[in-house]
Formats: structure tokens, sequence, C-alpha cells
């Protein structure tokens, strides 16, 4: 009996805990569908923000997209060289224009540092390097760079520091223009002027000159004929017979300039007319007793026949080589070398001279091609106006690279298909007149 109302009770029990327990689980269930509901609502509203987010990130891209490409096509359709580098010096852009004046291909560069193909001529630092280095900006600076397939160019080049929004440099842009022809034309220029005075005086006074003084040296000769070995005065008749041949030679130089120039032109192999300067000037070395001076041949390009007058080029190889042969008093090597560079179809001929003489000094080397230009004191200032004469008619173009103690290196290019400058010549301006090889 007592099991039974023991049973009861219990079973009362779980029934009011279970409908408690039920009522629980409601209670949950209820919370959680609103919980869920909540988060849904939260889910919708946070897609919609994303979908906003998305859109304006989309148009924003886009917006950059076509910055980008804008710039891009600004920098391209720009005629000055623009290049890039971080704060390592390594090419981050390079434009068109700069491809184009440095003869290269962009994804070559890209990445490099900017010394391995940029290099100015007398080897110094970079300007995007040296503005990095002292933080500072560079403006309008003029410089003679070499292009990796050896051309020489004139450049003017800004250089301005990248900075970040922090002002923190990042790297540094050159922009730069060519200006390689401009000084080209003001250089032809300025020869043409003093072309035509000189070529007007020399008309006038040369022959004038030469005649009275070929009889000076005629009597002289006559004179020290009469005079003993040991007689004081036939060393200054001597000196008498040679300051006339020294003027002579100017005279005779002065007109080898200022005279049209006429070209003989015929197929000839570079190599030959160089190998007959060459014994000229072994030859005048071994009448002034030098012997300290090696000479080396280069010569790199296989076929080096072109359209050319060989004599007028002998002309001016041995002016250079004999200017080189001076600048080396105390002995050096003389190098001769010719090699292949970019130009017509063809590719132009380089002759190079170079020597490791005194060098040139930067303050005039830019006027050592002007007539009368001379820092020698028997010098007639002429040998190098001939030389820029004779490779511009050949449709040629002459350079010049020097260091002081170091020594100098001349460059001639000349191309094969030169389309040379054949002057009509005055045989009567002429007349009388010997040519004799400038031993300058
Ligand atoms: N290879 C060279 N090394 C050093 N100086 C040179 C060289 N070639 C030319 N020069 C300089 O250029 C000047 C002009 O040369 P050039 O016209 O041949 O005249 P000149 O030899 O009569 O002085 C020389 O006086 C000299 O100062
Ligand atoms: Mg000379």
């Amino acid at each position: 009996m007592t099991e039974n109302v023991f049973a009861k009770d219990f079973s009362k029990n779980r029934d009011v805990d279970l409908v408690a327990a039920f009522h629980l689980f409601n209670q949950y269930t209820q919370r959680l569908e609103e919980a869920y509901n909540q988060l849904q609502n939260r889910v919708k509203e946070i897609d919609r923000e994303m979908a906003y987010t998305n859109a304006c990130l989309k148009d924003k891209v886009e917006e950059l997209d076509s910055l980008t490409k804008y710039l891009n096509s600004l920098l391209s359709s720009i005629h000055s060289g623009v290049i890039a580098v971080n704060l390592r010096g390594e090419v981050t852009m390079l434009n068109k224009a700069a491809e184009k004046i440095l003869n290269l291909d962009a994804s070559g560069v890209m990445g490099k540092r900017v010394e391995s193909f940029f290099q100015s001529s007398d080897g110094s630092k970079p300007l995007l390097l040296l503005a990095l280095e002292s933080g500072k900006n560079c403006i309008d600076v003029e410089r003679k760079i070499e292009t990796n397939k050896r051309v020489l160019k004139w450049i003017e080049s800004s250089v301005s520091l990248i900075k970040d929004v922090n002002e923190n440099t990042i790297g540094a842009v050159e922009v730069f223009r060519d200006l390689s022809e401009i000084r080209e034309l003001e250089m032809r220029l300025r020869n043409a002027d003093k072309l035509a005075a000189i070529g007007a005086m020399a008309a006038c006074i040369a022959h004038e000159i030469r005649n009275p003084l070929n009889s000076i040296e005629g009597f002289s000769a006559l004179l020290a004929r009469d005079f003993e070995d040991s007689d004081p005065r036939k060393k200054l008749v001597r000196n008498i017979i040679q300051g006339t041949k020294n003027l002579n030679k100017t005279v005779t130089e002065l007109l080898i300039f200022a005279r049209p120039l006429r070209l003989k032109l015929r197929n000839n192999s570079i190599s030959n007319i160089l190998d007959k300067t060459l014994f000229f000037v072994a030859e005048d070395m071994r009448q002034r007793g030098l012997t300290n001076i090696l000479i080396r041949k280069d010569y790199t390009v296989d076929t080096d026949f072109l359209q050319c007058d060989s004599e007028k080029l002998h002309q001016a190889f041995l002016n250079l080589c004999l200017n080189a042969v001076q600048s080396m008093a105390c002995g050096g090597c003389l190098t001769i070398f010719t090699r292949l560079v970019e130009g017509n179809v063809q590719g132009n001929i380089q002759v190079g001279i170079s020597d490791t003489g005194t060098g040139i000094k930067k303050e005039v080397v830019h006027k050592i091609f002007d007539p009368f230009f001379t820092t020698k004191q028997e010098g007639t200032g002429l040998g190098l106006a001939i030389v820029s004469r004779i490779i511009e008619a050949h449709n040629g173009k002459i350079y010049v690279e020097s260091m002081e103690d170091r020594g100098t290196t001349f460059y001639i290019n000349l191309p094969r298909n030169g389309n040379c400058h054949t002057d009509v010549f005055n045989d009567a301006y002429l007349k009388n007149e010997t040519l004799i090889p400038q031993f300058v």
C-alpha cells in the first residue's frame, strides 16, 4: 500500500518537472528563434553593406585603373625621357622616350641598378643616385652620356625626390631631354660662321704670304751654304729657315682648311687607310727618336669597306694620331680600334684613336675643334678643325672623351651609305699648291 502512495506521488512530481522542462525548452527555442531571426537580419544588413562597399571598391579600382592608364599614356606620349628608381637605385619605371633616347628595352632594365645602363660618359655617378644620397633635387643639368650601343649623347636632366604622404623619400625620378641634335646644329652653325670668315681671310692673304716666304727660305738656304758649320751665323740662318718652314706649314694648313673640300669617293677599306696612317705615324716617331710609345691595333670590323676619300680620311686620322703622340711626351700607348656601332641599316663603322697622354682640360675641351685653338707653343690649332671638316664631309661624326693625366679618345663614326658632300672645287684657287701631309 505504502508503495502505491509513493508511486503516485512520484508520478505526479515527474509530470510537474516535465511540464516545467517543456516550458523552459519552449522559452529557449523561442529565444533561439528570435536570435536566429536577428542574426539573419544582421547578415542581410551586412550583405547589403558589403554589396555597397564592393560596388564602391569596384568604382575605385576602375578609377585607379583608368588613372594608371592615363598616367602611362601621358608618360609614353611625352618626348622627355622619364626614369624612376627606388631607394636602392633600382629602376621602377622607364617611359618610351627614355627607351628611345637610351636605345634599350624597358623590360630589360626594370629592377636593375640605374648605373648599369645610364652612365655619364666621364664615369661620374648617375644624377638619380647623387640626388638620393644628397637628399636634394637637381635642375637642368647638362651632361654627356654613353648609351649601351656606345653612342654619345648630350642630355639635359632634372631629378626630383619622390616622397610618400609622410614626406619620407621613397625614390627619385629623372626627366631628361636629348640635346644632341641641337648641340650639333649649334656647333655646325658656329663652325659655318667661322669658316666663312676664315675662308675669306685665307683667300686674301695666304698666297700673298707664300711667295715671299718661299723666296726667304730659298735665299736663306743659299746664305747658309756660305757659312762654315762653326760660324755662329749659320745657326741664325738655320733658325730663319726653320721659322719660314713653320710659317709655310701654317699657311698650307690654313689653305687646306679654308678651301672647299672635294671628295674623291671610292670604295675603300678603313683598316687599309688606318694602316697607311700608322705607317706615317711610326715614321714620324722614328724621325723624332721616340721609342717609348707603343702602337696597338684592334680592328674588329670584318668587312670595313665604305665609300670615302681615302686621302682625306688618312689626313684626318693622321692629325688625330699625331696629336695623340704629341700628348705622350713621356711615353704611353696609342690604340687604334674599329668597331660597328648603331646607325643606318648597315651600321656605322667607328674608328677610335686613343692615347694615354696628358688629356685635355675640362675647361677647354669644347674649344679644341675651333680653328686656331691650340695649347702648344708651335701649334697652329688647325689640325682638329681640318679633321672635323673632313669627317663632316663624309657625313660622319666625331666625339672626344678625355680625362686629365689619363688620356684622350677620339671616336669617329662613319656611315656606310654616307651621302658624302662633294663640294665643287675651284682648281684655279689651288694653282701651284702642294698638299703636304700634316705633321702638325
Ligand atoms: N690627343 C690629345 N691629347 C691632348 N690634347 C689634345 C689631343 N688632341 C688635341 N688636343 C688639344 O687640342 C688642341 C688643338 O689641336 P689641333 O687642332 O690639332 O691643333 P694643334 O695640334 O696645332 O695645337 C691642342 O693644342 C691640344 O691642346
Ligand atoms: Mg694638331
